[in-house]
């Protein structure tokens, strides 16, 4: 817990959200949602999707009025609702606000602004681009975290997971999937954007590495994996002793990438690092050897017996299905950390 008062010189059109209990205030600009504030504050306020559908930025509304940008209802129970659950992401305060949370209030890297350059864009699979950014100011994340992006001339902004450890030149690598109607990837698919200037706002979330003994079991759906071999590449020493077991899991042949930067892990690995790709819906007459159907089908195989801490990344109903198979499977909830990767392209209509 720590005692603070964040931005107490800001001027009065701010209003202010004290967490009861925690001694920690900060300011919010007229306008901004709590969540918006709070991360740009450097608060770990809990989160996930930001467009009101995962309830994980949930907080109890004690005292003070809010506007939302869409009803707190849509995302969370009714029980929760009535109780006086609000969401972080689609409340506004009118008024100075005290609300509650249900965990402690941590803190995170201070998310920073910059324009950023376009420097490399290179295919990485038929629907995948591996993007480099060259940022004006440095930006520091942990392994896990991702970034937003916005391109002002389509007044769109994406969110993507760094897919590598902080580079010696300052440069960051993203990776995007190409989504159907999507704005940012189809004109990022539409022709050759180096040099061209986005501005970058982050580091935000709070997936990233836990330290353990347990085997770790990654599960990555599609561009999942960026942030699973981001946190896996940024391990060094000792922490390349645990054993390791990627599940990767695609549609086809085709959707499988940048294995040849996992196999360079594998061969640098010290424990055992198996690494399992699963496809489903490859076709029933190709050539394909390996693993098919879903992700969740292996895991009994490969894990049974074995103490595990499991990093899940990709769609929020692969990720729900393997928590779940997990689960069943003794892993303990505390040692499940997920990131759900939540369309905002489906979410804003965009
Ligand atoms: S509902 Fe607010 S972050 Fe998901």
């Amino acid at each position: 817990m720590f005692e603070k008062i964040i931005g107490l010189f800001a001027p009065s059109r701010e209003l202010t959200v004290s967490v009861r209990g925690q001694g920690v205030e900060f300011k919010v600009p007229r306008g901004q949602t709590i969540l918006e504030s709070a991360l740009h504050h450097g608060l770990a306020f809990p989160h996930d999707c930001k467009v009101g559908s995962c309830g994980s930025c949930k907080y109890k509304l004690v005292s003070g009025k809010i506007s939302e940008l869409a009803s707190s209802a849509m995302g969370l129970s009714g029980d929760l609702y009535q109780s006086g659950y609000r969401l972080g992401c689609q409340s506004i305060p009118k008024e100075d606000l005290e609300i509650e949370l249900d965990s402690e209030l941590g803190r995170a890297i201070v998310p920073e602004e910059t324009i950023a350059l376009i420097s490399e864009q290179k295919t990485l699979a038929h629907d995948v681009i591996g993007l480099t950014l060259m940022p004006e100011k440095p930006i520091a994340f942990n392994p896990g975290q991702y970034a937003d992006i916005e391109y002002t001339e389509l007044s769109v902004v994406r969110s993507y997971s760094f897919s590598t450890p902080a580079q010696a030149d300052g440069s960051l690598n993203f990776h995007v999937r190409l989504v159907p109607g999507g704005v940012f990837s189809g004109w990022l698919f539409g022709g050759d954007r180096t040099g061209t200037t986005v501005t970058l706002r982050g580091p935000y979330g709070q997936f990233g590495f836990h330290e353990s003994d347990d085997v770790m079991v990654c599960v990555a759906g599609g561009t999942g994996l960026a942030p699973i071999k981001c946190i896996l590449e940024s391990m060094t020493g000792t922490q390349r002793e645990r054993d390791v077991f990627l599940f990767f899991g695609v549609r086809q042949q085709r959707d499988l990438y940048c294995l040849e930067q996992i196999q360079a892990l594998q061969r640098d690995w010290g424990g055992h690092f198996e690494l399992i790709p699963v496809l489903s819906e490859e076709p029933a007459t190709s050539s394909w050897k390996g693993k098919r159907g879903m992700v969740t089908e292996y895991f009994q195989e490969y894990l049974q017996g074995r103490s595990c801490e499991a990093y899940l990344c990709g769609p929020p109903p692969m990720v729900d299905a393997a928590e779940t198979e997990l689960l069943r499977l003794g892993v303990a909830h505390g040692s499940i950390y997920a990131d759900r990767f939540y369309n905002r392209t489906a979410a804003t209509a965009q």
